[in-house]
């Protein structure tokens, strides 16, 4: 018996630990209860009482030689693990950024801008906070109109002759008074109205408004120039149809409708069954508005138009809900990743 023990014995000096498996394989073969050195214990009751004393003490030393070796390794595994997965590997591919994405309201405004310019617009900026002369009194707005109310635009409490904006119409006003025609400028921005939130409202939106104004600006300017445009934007297959409107500020003016991309015109609930869904407001430059701002009617005319940002979006995209835009939700925003403007 003592032979078999030295065996063993030498069996677990050159048994080889390098890794966690090689732990357990060596717990398993040793010293678990079904291994070498628990089976020796067992043999020992065939042995006589002064062999037993004799063996008993080398195969105590033998199992306590067995364990100390096991939690060494033990040991030493667990900590060079902890340092292997601290060190870093210069070789592994690396992880890719998780970069972002333009918004799609701001990959439309790009798209707006890129048609315009290639007619001549250049693109012109003005205050989200403004006086109600740029905003209304100087687009011919009369003192009594609904737009001027409470419940459409956000006044400033202190000084009621301030309110954000509601249209980027003002920056038409401030072009006019700075610039002698011709002018030729498109105008994105932020505009602001006392709305309750849904699908189809928010409280604050985006526009882009166009304004040309030159000797001899006519109707017919202003047709193709949106005819252009709504080709560009959704395909050469587009119809587009004006509607005599009133604005206070031009005269004549029309709302545009486009056919509907969505049914192709045969109706459906985003175009109300009609065939046909507005993407602008338009029209003539009004007299008194080119006259506020220093221009002479009898000089020059000009046209005009605003569309919103969120509107041509929606049609562009399919985004069936306005509030979509302003919650940031990855979700909804990854999808325009790949989108190019
Ligand atoms: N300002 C109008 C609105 O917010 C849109 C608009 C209509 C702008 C006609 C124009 C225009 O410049 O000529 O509904």
């Amino acid at each position: 018996m003592e032979e078999i023990i030295k065996k063993i014995k030498t069996e677990v000096e050159t048994f080889v630990i390098e890794n966690a498996n090689h732990v357990e394989e060596f717990r398993l073969k040793f010293i678990s209860k079904k291994g070498l050195v628990t089976e020796l214990f067992e043999q020992l009751k065939h042995l006589t009482k002064e062999e037993k004393q004799k063996v008993g003490k080398i195969l105590n030393e033998l199992k306590q030689f067995a364990e100390a070796k096991f939690t060494e390794a033990q040991t030493n595994v667990a900590a060079s693990h902890k340092k292997n997965s601290q060190a870093i590997d210069f070789t592994l591919p690396p992880v890719p950024d998780k970069t972002g994405n333009l918004h799609p309201l701001t990959l439309t405004r790009n798209r707006i801008i890129e048609i315009f310019e290639r007619l001549g617009f250049s693109v012109a900026d003005g205050p989200e906070i403004e006086d109600d002369w740029h905003n209304f009194s100087a687009l011919n707005f009369p003192p009594n109109h609904p737009a001027r109310e409470m419940q459409d635009t956000f006044f400033i409490e202190k000084n009621p002759e301030i309110l954000l904006r509601t249209h980027t119409s003002n920056v038409q006003v401030r072009l006019m008074n700075q610039q002698k025609p011709p002018i030729r400028a498109i105008m994105p921005g932020r505009v602001y109205r006392n709305e309750a939130i849904s699908a189809r409202a928010h409280c604050f939106f985006h526009q882009v408004e166009g304004l040309y104004v030159d000797k001899n600006v006519g109707f017919a300017d202003l047709k193709q120039t949106l005819y252009h445009f709504a080709k560009e934007m959704y395909g050469h297959d587009t119809k587009i149809r004006f509607r005599p409107s009133y604005f206070p500020f031009t005269e004549p003016s029309a709302e545009i409708d486009i056919s509907c991309l969505i049914c192709k015109g045969k109706g459906c609930n985003v175009c109300k069954h009609t065939g046909w869904v507005e993407i602008a407001g338009s029209g003539m430059v009004h007299p008194n508005v080119l006259r506020n701002c220093g221009i002479d009617p009898e000089e020059y005319t000009g046209f005009a138009f605003g569309m919103g940002i969120e509107r041509v979006t929606m049609l562009r995209y399919q985004v069936n809900d306005l509030r979509l835009y302003s919650e940031n939700d990855i979700r909804f925003l990854k999808q325009f990743k790949t989108v190019v403007s």
